[in-house]
């Protein structure tokens, strides 16, 4: 082998080598779906959280916190409003009291989803905004007969401290106005996350 072809032969492989790399480096990063480590996201330890607080549904006054949106021709005539959607931006608070100290909002949608009961398909997100929850939020999922002593509904997720959860909301009537149908409700969320 002369030196010349040497050298050619020798950049050859060197070329071979880099386009072998590059694609191996796209494969990579074009890949569709990998394992990782929990670590890689920042994972620690799941942990179980309880929180505790008091949520304010004013349907009343001029600044209601929970508005009618929708509802059926047959909604005004129903025992119990069936097919009446709302939507709510309510305040969550540490004490029964509105002008306690805030610690979040309940924004979402109830609707009134049964025809024998008065009981809420319940969409909701809890967007926090005490502490190192500022920020954070909760996706809540479930069914609220009103009525009831105390409601269960399942967490469905989260974000931000609360990315990975899971857990339930337990809902009691603290205090509520038959006349005007405000409400406040006392909530315990347990909750796991990491
Ligand atoms: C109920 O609402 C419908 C319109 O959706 C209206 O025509 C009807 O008069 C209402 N009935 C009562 C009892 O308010
Ligand atoms: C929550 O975070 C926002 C922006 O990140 C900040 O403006 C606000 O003061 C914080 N609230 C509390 C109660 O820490
Ligand atoms: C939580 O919800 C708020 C809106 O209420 C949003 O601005 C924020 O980005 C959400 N937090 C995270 C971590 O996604």
């Amino acid at each position: 082998m002369t030196y010349t072809k040497y050298k050619s032969n020798l950049l050859f492989f060197l070329l071979f080598s880099l386009a072998i790399a590059a694609d191996f480096t796209a494969a990579k990063t074009h890949l569709f779906s990998r394992n990782v480590s929990p670590k890689t996201i920042g994972l620690k330890r799941e942990k179980l959280s309880h929180l505790h607080f008091y949520f304010h549904d004013i349907l009343s006054g001029r600044n209601p916190t929970a508005i009618p949106v929708v509802e059926a021709a047959t909604t005004n005539t129903s025992s119990t409003s069936f097919g009446g959607v709302w939507m709510m931006d309510d305040p969550l608070t540490v004490r029964p009291e509105i002008n306690s100290k805030l610690v979040g909002k309940a924004q979402g949608i109830y609707a009134s989803a049964s025809q024998s009961e008065i009981s809420l398909l319940m969409v909701l997100n809890f967007a926090f905004m005490e502490g190192k929850y500022n920020g954070s939020n909760l996706s809540v999922l479930g069914r609220n007969p009103i009525l009831s002593g105390v409601r269960e509904m399942p967490i469905v997720g989260g974000s931000g401290v609360f990315r990975f959860a899971r857990g339930y909301a337990q809902a009691k009537t603290h205090t509520i106005d038959f006349q005007t149908g405000d409400a406040v409700v006392e909530y315990n969320v347990y909750v796991f996350h990491y």
